[in-house]
């Protein structure tokens, strides 16, 4: 079981990162840009991949374009589909693993939105995504992902750190209405390039008192951007863009955020 596994995290998934973005400003261009993208490119379909709660597919039926979308996470699902009803919506949205779903229809863009993609753990997980995901693509369909840079300066941090050392990150108001600290912790294996790490949540009493914790263990890989080049090149995909963020920076230093925009060759 990873992090988007556990009802209680699909459930609170919204309102914790609600929090945390509200801290961090990393994020501010997210939607428009795939709601760009999409009017771009999803002509003929979209699906979002590893669509989570459905932040990416609600936003784009919130502007008139109906995308389908799909989860491993059952429980990230039931969450996507009850906010898709309550808002209105009959969607089309669905568990299963980016490396093997199948769909009765293709799409001309395929979304994979805020890490999704980092969630493959090995170079060969990763090829049977994009592999996959090409299959679902119509001819010259556009695929969009996200990964982080690797930056040395935390790596070799979390090469120090273990997945215990919790630092805090954030107070939030759960979907009971109760207060809850999130603090996590990461440790990076450098052969791997595997950050395990795991998220604690304190759930505290009127005065403040921890009532409740819930660890919640979640990995990510990290990919360095010429083995993602090769990668794509392998699995049958053209580069069309390579963006520093949301903003479509460039990307020409090392970034947080790199957004690759890529087409079915
Ligand atoms: C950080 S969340 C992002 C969710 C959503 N795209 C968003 O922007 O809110 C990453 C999601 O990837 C999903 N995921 C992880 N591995 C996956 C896989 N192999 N196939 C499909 N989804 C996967 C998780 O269940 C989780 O919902």
């Amino acid at each position: 079981m990873d992090l988007h596994d556990y009802p209680d995290v699909a459930q609170n998934y919204d309102l914790y990162l609600d929090a945390m973005y509200k801290e961090q400003d990393n994020h501010a261009g997210f939607l428009d840009f795939y709601l760009e993208f999409a009017k771009e490119y999803g002509k003929d379909g979209i699906i979002d991949i590893a669509c989570g709660t459905g932040a990416v597919l609600l936003h784009l039926a919130e502007h008139g374009m109906i995308a389908d979308g799909t989860d491993l996470s059952e429980a990230m699902c039931r969450v996507a589909n009850e906010k898709a009803r309550s808002r209105g919506f009959d969607l089309h949205i669905f568990p299963a693993n980016m490396t093997d779903f199948k769909s009765d229809r293709k799409y001309s863009c395929a979304i994979i939105a805020r890490s999704g993609f980092m969630h493959l753990l090995t170079p060969e997980l990763q090829r049977a995504a994009l592999l996959n995901i090409r299959e679902n693509l119509t001819d010259g369909g556009m695929l969009t992902f996200n990964t982080f840079d690797p930056n040395p300066y935390f790596q070799a941090q979390q090469m120090r750190t273990k997945d215990t050392d919790f630092t805090f990150r954030l107070e939030y108001v759960n979907s009971q209405g109760k207060r809850e600290k999130l603090y996590n912790a990461i440790t990076y294996d450098p052969t791997t390039q595997v950050m395990s790490g795991n998220w604690k949540f304190e759930t505290l009493d009127a005065i403040g008192n921890v009532v409740d914790e819930r660890i919640r263990p979640v990995k990510q890989r990290q990919t360095y951007r010429q083995e993602m080049k090769y990668l794509l090149e392998l699995c049958g995909f053209a580069i069309v863009n390579v963006y520093g963020g949301y903003h479509k920076e460039p990307a020409d230093t090392v970034v947080r955020n790199v957004i690759w925009c890529v087409r079915k060759k």
